[in-house]
């Protein structure tokens, strides 16, 4: 494992590598304990390049021998890489290294998982491999030569030839190291095949173990959709013969999008209507094509340095996020979108974690796939694009690809192509990259003579290393509507780029309700104190989706806060709207489920928190929960109605609609297992024929203190399935009762089948714990000391796993000072633990300030 060199990266240092690779020559023979890596590059210097010494990246590799031209070399060799006198002319670099994939736990670089070779890369795994230049501004063709015994042996890239116990790859297209892949199993193959729209014949592969076979018929109409949606959409086509996806069971990540050779957490490509959820197959959907959308967005263009990730990551996500919505539904998809951004992403901004979408200086890297560079990310390409116009969009798209191909590119080049096709300023757009912290913008408004004035406000809070903020260009789409719910104005979208602007609308008869920030237009909190009544007439009337579920969620928001900060009864204008909301034949199941859902409890903790207020973990709970029984009884005619309508008659389908009648069915079965003692949950979990009836049924169960004996039905018809004993292990933490969630976790880290070594099933129960807001938070701090020994124990074999799972701590600062002393003691412990990784040291630095 490397040192714990707490080394600050700038993005201001950045230099170009003093050496261009032309072409490299790997060779791998195969060895649990032993595996030997030739290389051969050719080296020639960068004219870009002010030159610099000859470093070369390695991490953990042993050095058998070095050449140069064919003659013996001795470099120096550092726990960071190696150093070597060359000629300032080009050269051919030769090394043989050993490395043993089978003592690999960090699941980074060459590593073992069932015994089945394979490689995770990005960011920085191919220096675990060989010596080179681990960079990615460094491109180069691969050739590459596998000898191992196993019958499947894949690299990227085109297969050039293969015989007994070998197989050789070459992948044409100049790649960065991260993007290498390489694997090695007893693996079968769910074949499929894609013309693409100039006639080029691909063949595909989803590679699995053979017992995984029936699982990947989803996962290959998916690969098919998104290939045809790449090139309707935008234009793309693949470029190679062979498109390779391979499921593995450890891996830290949810997928890679190494160059024809696709790998993927198993978790996110296999799927089977008796083990997977409406969501499982939704999300596979997505990743799959997000992973097949870096082929343009991050391979062809890839990244200068990883301070531009959000430039593949980002834009990656972007036009996923997309695709789903063009799949399914448009609607559902943004309210989903929006959803997470501000569980994940608001949540990361508003901690001691803040960072701009484009950091400026890092530790380990790995710590900066985030939600602030994903999902924000994805979302100021989402305004820009409001902002410029679709054709523009589309316009500076097609530059992007023609002016960047075959290169590593920064935000600049990105930004500057919308720049080049609109004629557009984009300097003040460009803080959305350098700013941290998510806007508020607060909106007053006044009416006089048929003239609608609204005034809108932006401030954003100072967030670590950056106190002071510039005000942003933020696209607020508004549309105005008139007391009888007829919409006086379509939506238009506003440009707010100072402080404070108004925006006057004139000829109006009546003074209009304001429909405002419609389809989620900007990452920000919008403060815009209207009353129970009027949230509730924008949730019967706005005729913008987004717009529509808003109001009925910050109805919710209002009505929640208002029971625990001052105990008043759920108010009547917010029941009445869910009971129209969920009889309105009309619209779309799917989302009516959304409708009838609650904020998430960390929803109303940010909600508090930004209010002013301390929020109390276990009160949000007892009114959540108090708030669900009072919906029940007040919906109590309908909702068994709306449980039994879920069956949807003939065999499974995943399809959205299928699903969204599904999702409706489980919201009610949700509220109603409050009031019925769990009788139809019950009855659902006994008939259920897939999982997502299955697993619902069961979370009902659990969260009315209910289900043993169906959980050990589960267990007992599931205990052969790793993916489905995750579900198993998470759904217990998840919906254990605040007392209870940590005993219940630690009780499950006892159980024979607790694989802490699969990030997987490390997750199912962590993960689980620090999503359960009220008993992660349960007074005494056991969950908090539980987490903390199992992040110590975790990091000394998966830095990355344990790194990211830390996370769960960086909300602290919210909480009352006694919870705040037990979570400052917890990551202080960790902090002094002896031998501490890179990863997890720089996490909880951050996270005390
Ligand atoms: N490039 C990433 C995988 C990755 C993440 C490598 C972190 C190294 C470190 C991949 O494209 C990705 O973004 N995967 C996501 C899923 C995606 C649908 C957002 C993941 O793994 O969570
Ligand atoms: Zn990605």
């Amino acid at each position: 494992m490397d040192d714990a060199t707490q080394q600050t990266i700038y993005l201001k240092d950045y230099k170009p590598f003093p050496w261009l690779i032309d072409d490299v020559h790997l060779t791998f023979r195969l060895d649990g304990t032993a595996t030997r890596v030739s290389s051969r590059i050719a080296f020639r210097p960068n004219p870009a390049s002010d030159g610099g010494a000859f470093f070369l990246h390695g991490d953990g590799v042993t050095l058998i021998g070095a050449r140069i031209d064919g003659r013996p070399v001795t470099p120096v060799v550092t726990a960071a890489g190696l150093t070597c006198a060359v000629p300032d002319r080009a050269f051919t670099w030769e090394a043989e290294v050993e490395i043993a994939p089978a003592a690999n736990t960090a699941l980074s670089g060459l590593y073992m998982s069932n015994g089945m070779y394979c490689t995770q890369c990005e960011a920085e795994g191919f220096r675990r491999i060989t010596f080179y230049p681990d960079r990615p501004d460094v491109m180069a063709r691969f050739h590459v030569r596998i000898e191992c015994a196993l019958p499947v042996l894949l690299s990227n890239g085109n297969p050039t030839g293969s015989g007994p116990d070998w197989a050789e790859w070459t992948d044409p297209w100049p790649k960065p190291a991260y993007l290498f892949a390489l694997v090695a199993g007893d693996l079968a193959a769910h074949p499929g095949a894609f013309t693409t729209m100039s006639g080029r014949q691909v063949a595909l592969n989803i590679w699995v173990r053979p017992a995984d076979l029936a699982k990947c018929a989803f996962g290959m109409q998916a690969l098919i959709r998104a290939m045809e949606w790449d090139e309707r959409v935008y234009g793309r086509e693949y470029d190679l013969d062979i498109f390779n996806i391979v499921a593995v069971d450890d891996f830290n990540m949810g997928a890679m999008e190494n160059k024809g050779l696709n790998i993927f957490n198993s978790a996110l490509v296999l799927a089977s209507p008796q083990t997977a959820t409406d969501l499982n197959y939704e999300r596979i959907e997505g990743v799959i094509a997000h992973e097949y959308f870096h082929n343009w967005t991050g391979n062809r263009i890839t990244c200068r340095d990883w301070f531009q990730l959000c430039l593949k990551e980002g834009l990656t996500v972007f036009r996923d996020q997309q695709f789903t919505g063009d799949m399914r539904s448009r609607a559902v998809k943004r309210i989903d979108d929006a959803i997470t951004l501000r569980a994940r992403q608001f949540r990361e901004d508003g901690g001691p974690l803040a960072h701009p979408v484009r950091p400026e200086s890092f530790v380990e890297i790995n710590n900066f796939y985030t939600a602030t560079v994903y999902e924000k990310g994805a979302e100021v390409i989402g305004m820009l694009k409001r902002l410029v116009g679709d054709d523009a969009y589309a316009r500076a798209l097609t530059l992007y690809f023609d002016r960047h191909d075959g290169q590593a590119a920064t935000i600049e080049d990105w930004l500057a192509v919308f720049a080049d096709v609109t004629g557009r300023d984009l300097t003040q757009f460009a803080r959305w990259y350098g700013q941290a912290g998510t806007p508020r913008v607060s909106v007053s408004d006044a009416y006089a003579d048929g003239t609608y004035t609204l005034t809108l406000r932006q401030t954003t809070p100072p967030t670590p290393g950056q106190p002071d903020k510039q005000p942003q260009v933020i696209p607020v789409a508004v549309g105005l509507l008139n007391p009888n719910g007829d919409q006086v104005l379509p939506t238009t979208v506003l440009e707010l780029t100072q402080a404070e602007q108004s925006f006057q609308f004139s000829g109006l008869s009546s003074r209009p309700i304001p429909s405002i920030l419609r389809d989620f237009s900007a990452p920000v909190i919008l403060d815009h104190p209207l009353g129970n009544a009027t949230r509730a007439f924008l949730l019967a009337h706005d005729t913008d989706p987004f717009a529509k579920w808003e109001a009925g969620r910050t109805l919710a928001r209002d009505v929640v806060a208002a029971m625990i900060l001052h105990g008043t009864a759920p108010d009547p204008a917010y029941l009445d709207g869910l009971r129209t909301a969920l009889r309105a034949d009309s619209l779309d199941p799917a989302f009516r489920a959304l409708v009838l859902a609650l904020p998430s409890e960390e929803e109303t903790a940010q909600a508090l928190h930004g209010a002013g207020h301390i929020p109390d973990p276990l009160a949000i709970n007892q009114s959540h929960e108090a708030l669900r029984r009072a919906i029940a009884g007040h919906l109590a005619d309908l909702l068994p109605g709306v449980v039994a309508a879920m069956a949807v008659p003939g065999p499974y389908s995943p399809t959205a609609q299928a699903a969204g009648q599904r999702a409706l069915g489980n919201a009610a079965l949700w509220l109603w297992s409050r009031l019925d003692g769990g009788l139809a949950a019950q009855a659902q979990f006994a008939v259920a024929d897939n999982m997502t009836m299955k697993l619902a049924a069961l979370a009902s169960l659990l969260a009315i203190g209910a289900g043993r004996a169906e959980l050990a039905a589960f267990h007992a018809a599931w205990s052969g399935d790793r993916l489905v004993m995750d579900k198993w292990f998470g759904l217990q933490v998840a919906h254990a009762a605040p007392a209870q969630a940590a005993t219940t976790a630690a009780a499950l880290t006892a159980h024979p089948a607790f694989d802490w070594k699969n990030p997987n099933r490390f997750r199912a129960v962590f993960g689980a714990l620090a999503g359960n807001m009220a008993g992660f938070h349960d007074a005494g701090g056991a969950s908090y000391r539980l987490l903390a020994d199992w992040l110590i124990r975790l990091d000394a074999l998966n830095p990355q796993t344990a790194a990211r799972t830390s996370t769960a701590f960086d909300s602290w600062r919210r909480f009352d000072t006694g919870r705040q002393a037990l979570i400052r003691a917890e990551l202080t412990r960790i902090a002094a633990t002896p031998g501490l990784s890179r990863d997890l040291a720089e996490m909880v630095g951050r996270m005390l300030g």
